[in-house]
């Protein structure tokens, strides 16, 4: 997935105003992992959290990750003990998912409360999600 992938994720990075230098970020159905190991090559985030119920595919990502802060779990939904993030991604997922505004829920108390307040983030971007199937909330 990542050769076939790389061109998303970089046109999706294209669409977000977000300095992604030091933030945590969460990648909702990473597979295997390769959009956090770009974010952490090429966007220099602090530490990147994804989650997948791909149980192979998560396997993958924590060998692939090699000594990046990164962290992998195997789940359908945003795991309970995580939080606090300053930017997330769903993307390629959200026709997987039957329950969206759950989903949408679950994004928005998982991300740090300066990323649900400022201005200009989160509603600007949840539209976008809606409209075309890819979240981006952060704080800018
Ligand atoms: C088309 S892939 C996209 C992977 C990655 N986000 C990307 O853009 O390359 C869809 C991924 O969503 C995962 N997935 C399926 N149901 C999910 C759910 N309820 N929550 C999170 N991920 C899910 C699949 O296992 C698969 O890895």
């Amino acid at each position: 997935m990542q050769g076939a992938h790389e061109f998303v994720w970089k046109a999706t990075l294209k669409t977000i105003e977000a300095d992604l230098r030091g933030r945590r970020v969460l990648d909702v159905g990473c597979n295997r992992g390769g959009f956090l190991r770009m974010l952490c090559d090429q966007g220099e985030i602090a530490e990147g959290f994804g989650y997948d119920p791909a149980e192979g595919a998560v396997e993958d990502a924590r060998r692939l990750a090699g000594d990046r802060p990164l962290f992998f779990e195997v789940a359908d939904t945003i795991p309970q003990d995580w939080g606090e993030f300053e930017v997330a991604f769903s993307h390629g997922v959200v026709y997987l998912i039957h329950d969206l505004v759950g989903h949408a829920r679950a994004m928005y108390r998982a991300l740090a409360q300066a990323a649900r307040t400022t201005p200009a983030s989160a509603s600007t971007r949840i539209a976008r999600f809606w409209q075309l199937g890819i979240t981006t909330t952060s704080t800018t």
